[in-house]
């Protein structure tokens, strides 16, 4: 049994069920008159080292988290006007796994939040049955599940439900800004421990394992995304994740690691001379990619876009060129070899529809770097912003980035 402050915590950090129905409300008036399927994800639990990972868009429209359910919304006007299947019990496998829940249970609709609960053994008929006459229907068109789906209705043409579901997903609720800063907090702590063990003669996976230790430690599932922790010549290895090499003084650390709290990722890279002081080269290089961060997030406002022409990268990219150093003949920028920033949320990179214009909610990363691998430097600083009526708010603004106060934060 947890203890009453994790359990108060884990309460703490839940969406409520009348938020997943808010959120399915609003999927019902995007796409009107309108049935939409969708598949949870398998069961993965024959192969020990798959964690069930539910499918994001089943999770964010219902946070259910057991495997092989099935939700079918229909219009207001129907009756049912939602359903959850769910696979009946399995004694032998909750023998082994523990209970899991099925149609018939007492309370199961409380439970799920959702008013019709039946078996997932007759998910096929049913949907056939109460989708009979719809004008439209939507599923995921372009995920592996599509077939099923399009199998337990034949002759009909399916339309993709992804952008509308996209669309939602892209601004966040205050719960999840909330929850989202939880994931950042926690991060930003296990940042912080790994600053204070690294030391040369210290491998990677030493640093992060420490931070694995924070992100599980404050009961946060796992890491959102594979944890770079690449020093000298892997800082410049852009989804470096081997994290093998034994770090000498005067490497360039760069450690881009976010933890995945109640399903929401958080996605941070700081960048941290090892044995606690910058050389000059480093430096000149760094307050340059540092200056690009605090251009391209001054440049964030709703109406602009993370997309490659941009506004928000293109400041990044003029700092570059204006202020930072000409390496090899070329203006800093050449060295900028991947994009300003993306969503994040139940995914690390989360349902975005491309170049579409930012709006308050939503939740960003904005990511310059530069990679020099000749020189054994990489450099990349990324915070997560929340876009605000009037421009950004960083989230993750605890995490000193200038270079001295890092340096004095190493020399405690
Ligand atoms: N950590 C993955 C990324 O920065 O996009
Ligand atoms: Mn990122
Ligand atoms: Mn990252």
């Amino acid at each position: 049994m947890p203890s009453l402050p994790v359990l108060l915590l884990l309460a703490a950090l839940s969406v409520s069920h009348s938020e997943y129905q808010q959120r399915r409300t609003r999927l019902r008036q995007a796409l009107p008159n309108s049935a939409i399927v969708l598949l949870g994800s398998p069961d993965t639990s024959s192969d020990p080292r798959s964690p069930m990972l539910q499918e994001p868009n089943f999770y964010y429209l219902t946070g259910w988290m057991e495997p092989n359910a099935v939700l079918l919304i229909l219009p207001e006007s129907e009756q049912p006007d939602e359903v959850l299947f769910l696979p009946p019990h399995n004694q032998r496998q909750e023998r082994y796994e523990g209970r899991r829940a099925a149609a018939g249970d007492s309370g199961v609709e409380a439970l799920t939040g959702i008013s019709r609960v039946l078996s997932a053994g007759i998910w096929e008929s049913e949907v056939r049955r109460l989708t009979a006459g719809l004008p439209k229907l939507h599923t995921l068109t372009q995920t592996p599940s599509a077939e099923t789906v399009k199998r337990a209705v034949p002759n009909t043409e399916w339309t993709d439900a992804a952008p509308a579901i996209t669309r939602l997903r892209m601004v966040k609720s205050p719960r999840e800004i909330e929850m989202l800063q939880r994931s950042i907090d926690v991060s930003i702590e296990a940042h912080l421990a790994a600053w204070k063990r690294v030391k040369p003669g210290l491998h990677e996976y030493q640093i992060a394992a420490t931070m694995t230790g924070v992100i599980l430690e404050r009961g946060c599932e796992r890491h959102a995304y594979r944890p770079v922790v690449g020093a000298g010549p892997d800082s410049a290895i852009l989804h470096y994740s081997a994290n093998r090499r034994k770090m000498e003084r005067g490497d360039l650390l760069l450690i881009d690691v976010g933890a995945e709290c109640a399903c929401y990722a958080a996605d941070i890279t700081r960048t941290i001379p090892v044995g606690g002081r910058f050389n000059a080269r480093q430096r000149e290089l760094y307050e340059a990619v540092l200056g690009a961060r605090d251009a391209a997030i001054a440049a964030v406002k709703p109406g602009e876009s993370l997309g490659p022409r941009g506004a928000i990268i293109q400041a990044a990219r003029d700092y570059m060129d204006r202020r930072g150093p000409q390496v090899n003949g070329q203006p800093l920028s050449k060295y900028f070899t991947h994009g300003i920033g993306h969503h994040t949320g139940l995914e690390v990179h989360d349902a975005s529809i491309p170049e579409e214009p930012l709006e308050p909610g939503m939740v960003i990363t904005i990511e310059p770097g530069i990679y020099i691998p000749e020189e054994n430097i990489g450099i990349r600083i990324e915070d997560m912003v929340l876009v605000t009526p009037r421009g950004a708010k960083v989230l993750s603004s605890a995490l000193p980035a200038g270079p001295s106060e890092i340096e004095r934060r190493l020399a405690k």
